[in-house]
């Protein structure tokens, strides 16, 4: 089977969700605990594609299968993603008047008698709340946060290394020198891919935030 890495497009967007959901519970699927299975892609995935990138300073990349025709835009075809901000005050800004607003009208904190799981309700928390700002232990460190998801069939197989690249190569095109990103404690298989790709913890911060200096990012990148 062959891959290729591109730009993220908004077609993307509902297999961006699904991959999403199913690595959303500490890399795990998700699917089980959500009535409403979009949740963790409305927060966590679709503002880094769907939000203007010149507000936003976002940007992001998919891994697709080639043997699946360009038009598909499935996780037929998708098969992972990495994205990220690189000004997370300019991103946080630009969700919290352009994204959760609209969230919080289309999910009401309140269910109302509509069947929600805890998880469901725990998500909508969070979007009536807004995600914590970034730390500004992280931001001494960079400017720029990302994500990365990959659906179970093609983990372990370089794919991930692949997609970091991909970022690395775009961040240090603007002229960023590090990244970093949050961790959910009980994901240990993604501490450890990172910790071998050299991301290290950040002072100031706890455990689960890590940052890759770019500097330190040697290896060629794979077409
Ligand atoms: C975590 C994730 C992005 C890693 O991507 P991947 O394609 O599986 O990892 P790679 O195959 O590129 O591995 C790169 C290196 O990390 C190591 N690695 C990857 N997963 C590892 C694990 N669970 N334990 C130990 N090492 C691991 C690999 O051995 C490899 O090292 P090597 O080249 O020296 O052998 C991917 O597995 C994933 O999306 N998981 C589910 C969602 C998730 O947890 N996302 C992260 C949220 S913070």
């Amino acid at each position: 089977m062959s891959f290729t890495i591109r730009p993220v497009v908004s077609a993307d967007t509902l297999a961006l969700s699904r991959i999403c959901l199913l690595t959303g519970d500490a890399g795990q699927s998700a699917e089980p605990l959500h009535r409403h299975p979009e949740l963790p892609g409305l927060a966590w995935a679709l503002p880094y594609v769907l939000l203007p990138s010149e507000i936003a300073h976002t940007w992001g990349f998919v891994l697709v299968d080639d043997a699946v025709p360009d038009e598909d835009h499935t996780t037929k075809a998708i098969k992972g993603y990495i994205v990220g901000a690189s000004d997370t005050r300019a991103y946080e800004s630009a969700t919290n008047l352009e994204w959760w607003p609209d969230l919080r009208v289309r999910f009401p904190l309140k269910s109302d008698g509509e069947k929600r799981t805890k998880a469901d309700q725990k998500y909508i928390d969070l979007l009536h709340r807004g995600p914590d700002p970034a730390l500004e232990a992280c931001l001494a460190v960079s400017t720029a946060h990302m994500h990365i998801n990959l659906l179970p069939e093609v983990q372990r197989r370089g794919w991930g290394r692949k997609l970091i690249g991909y970022a690395v190569n775009h961040l240090r095109g603007q002229g960023i020198g590090a990244v970093w990103l949050g961790i959910d404690k009980r994901n240990t298989a993604a501490m450890n891919f990172y910790e071998k790709l050299g991301f290290k913890g950040i002072n100031g911060a706890p455990n689960n935030l890590m940052a890759l200096e770019l500097n330190t990012w040697n290896e060629p990148r794979i077409e």
